[in-house]
Parts: structure tokens; sequence; C-alpha cells
């Protein structure tokens, strides 16, 4: 007998929803989205250092390696903000992640970067890279889950995970991830 069921492909997006490239005019929408969507992490200033992080410039000049999910209504329901590095020309580089709180553990966040992974190997690229914020335990268990390597830092934090000190200025600690393509 055989199982007709339709096997999804890598990067589908799940039905009713849409994805396209971001433009400039997604901006405010995104940092609604920046501050909103991380649960509260780092309070205030934390979601003040989210949105400062992704200004328009990605909107403008990161446009073709990111993505838009949009549901039926045209509101935001998930965006990753990607690029290929141009001074490792064997790297691209996720630098922000979100699904909408509700329509998480659904594949999605899966979906969004099978399709940067296939982006960025049609680009000629080797490998995958990432950080993330030692206390965002739920993007490290992600990440960990999407087959990306944590790397060496200079201390474990209590959770065993490596943390690269300071990496983004004073009291701006990371974890670091690769990903081989
Ligand atoms: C992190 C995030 C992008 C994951 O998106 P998602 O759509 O929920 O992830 P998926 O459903 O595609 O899950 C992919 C895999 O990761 C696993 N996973 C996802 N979130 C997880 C969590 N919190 N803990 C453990 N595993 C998790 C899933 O089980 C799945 O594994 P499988 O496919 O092998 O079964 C989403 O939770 C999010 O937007 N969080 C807030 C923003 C954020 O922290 N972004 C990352 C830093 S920029």
């Amino acid at each position: 007998m055989t199982d007709n069921t339709p096997v999804p492909s890598p990067g589908a997006i799940p039905s009713g929803l849409t994805l396209r490239h971001p433009v400039p005019s997604d901006h405010p929408r995104l940092q609604v989205a920046l501050a909103d969507w991380w649960g509260g992490l780092g309070g205030e200033v934390g979601a003040l250092q989210r949105k400062l992080l992704v200004p328009r410039l990605f909107l403008q000049h990161f446009a073709g390696t990111s993505f838009l999910v949009e549901r039926p209504d045209g509101t935001l329901h998930a965006f990753l903000i990607g690029l290929l590095s141009q001074t490792d020309p064997r790297t691209a580089y996720i630098h922000f992640v979100g699904i909408c709180p509700d329509g998480r553990r659904d594949g999605l966040g899966r979906a969004l970067y099978e399709r940067f992974f296939a982006l960025a190997r049609e680009a000629g690229r080797s490998q995958v890279r990432c950080i993330t914020s030692p206390n965002n335990r739920n993007s490290v268990a992600y990440h960990t889950r999407m087959g990306f390597h944590l790397e060496p830092g200079d201390h474990l934090d209590e959770h065993g995970t490596p943390v690269h000190t300071d990496y983004d200025g004073p009291g701006l600690d990371r974890v670091s991830f690769v990903r081989e393509l």
C-alpha cells in the first residue's frame, strides 16, 4: 500500500501563510515584533537593543537574503534577517529570526532556516553562523536542534553553554553558533 500523504519539501511554508522578501516599509512592524515577540527578554533595555539591531538598512540592502511571512490578512507572522558575508566567501549569517508567539513549534523556524540554507548553498557558501544571548534559552535549544555547533567561549554558564564574555561590548555576552552546509 502506498501512503499518498504529500511529503513537505524542505523549507515548505504552512498553508495559508505567504512568504516574500521584506521591503523598507516593513520596518515599523518589525520593530514592534522585536519588542513584543521575545517574551520580555532583557526588559525595556533588551527590547530597545533588539530594535536597534535591525535598522532599516537590512531591508534596503539585505532584503534578497531575508524573508518575511504574512497571514492571509497581511499581518506579520514571522521573519528572518540574513546576509551573505562580504568578508568571508564561505560564510552566510543569520542576524535575527522571529516567529510570532502563537506560531511557534509548528516547523516555521525550521522552514525559514532551510530556505536560508538553500539560498546560501546556491551562493556557494559552506557554513552558516549566528549568535544569541546566553539568557535566550529557547534560541540555544532551537539552534542546537537545527544542527548548529556551539563554538568554545571563555567560560561555561550554569547550563554548560559556552559563553563569549563582552562579545558585543561590556555586559553583552554572546553564544556563537556555526553549522556546516
Ligand atoms: C527560536 C524560534 C525562532 C524557533 O521557531 P519555531 O518555529 O518555534 O521552531 P520550529 O517549530 O521550526 O522548531 C525547529 C526545531 O527546533 C526545536 N525547538 C524549537 N524551539 C525549541 C525550544 N524552545 N526548546 C527545544 N527545542 C525547540 C523543535 O522541536 C524542532 O525540532 P524538530 O524539527 O527536530 O522536531 C522561535 O521560538 C522564536 O521566534 N523565538 C523568539 C525569538 C528568538 O528568540 N529568536 C532567536 C534569536 S534571534
